[in-house]
């Protein structure tokens, strides 16, 4: 079947000094979107870059730009990141006692708006969330940091979430995101997985074009 696959570099192990130019390459290796880590150091043993980044990085590059939020209480930030211009918000289930406000606001601020879960989350949490969901994405580590190993029973999860949303026909998309490289990017696609994030596998290379390049061959029998 095809399907529109999205491959979206983690700015995360990118150097940070010299940012433009680092997505300048993931751009002409054929990057669809920008994965921004977003860290609190509360919800995430780690803290990140905020609102400033995010609001640069939109006026730097066409591709739209996926905040992905580790804070606690997201309902907190998640309008202002479509203002800085995020065109993708996503929160954790785990961090959000009102997920589903949380999905309405950013929707009615103009984002595409994700639910996020950690590996030990469930997909039956997301009985009641799934419908308010742009977006769905599995964490295949847990959050934190870049560079960890892919947890294998993700591929599982993937699968039974596919089901679910097929099961309520519903439109929503699969995202994936930790350890994702060359050597498992298929699986997770043929699981059902339609935006797949890596950091360290394009921006840990000499060559974060030509990565990107690799990871996007890898999926040309969907696309
Ligand atoms: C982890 C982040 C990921 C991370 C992915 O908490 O959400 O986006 O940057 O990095 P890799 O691909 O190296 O696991
Ligand atoms: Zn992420």
């Amino acid at each position: 079947m095809t399907r529109t696959i999205d491959l979206a570099p983690s700015i995360l192990s990118a150097d940070f000094s010299r940012l433009g130019a680092e997505i300048e390459a993931v751009e002409r290796g054929g990057a669809t979107i920008l994965h921004v880590d977003v860290m609190d150091g509360h919800f995430v043993p780690n803290i990140t870059v905020g609102l400033p980044v995010v609001k640069s990085l939109a006026r730097a590059t066409k591709l739209p730009i996926d905040a992905h939020l580790m804070i606690s209480e997201p309902g907190r930030y998640a309008e202002q990141f479509v203002a800085a211009g995020a065109k993708m918000v996503s929160v954790h289930i785990e961090a959000d006692a009102n997920v589903h406000r949380t999905l309405a606001s950013i929707k009615a601020a103009g984002a595409q708006a994700g639910v996020v879960l950690n590996p030990a989350t469930p997909v039956g949490s997301l009985d009641e969330a799934l419908a308010f969901a742009d977006y769905v994405l599995v964490m295949s580590v847990n959050p934190g940091f870049g560079g960890q190993s892919f947890i294998p029973t993700s591929i599982e999860k993937v699968r039974r979430l596919r089901a679910m949303i097929a099961d309520r026909k519903l439109p929503t998309r699969i995202e994936i995101d930790g350890g994702i490289d060359s050597g498992n990017i298929a699986a997770v696609v043929d699981a059902g997985a339609e935006i797949i994030v890596a950091g360290s596998a394009i921006f840990g290379t000499a060559d974060p074009e030509a990565a990107v390049r690799e990871l996007r061959e890898a999926t040309v029998q969907w696309v």
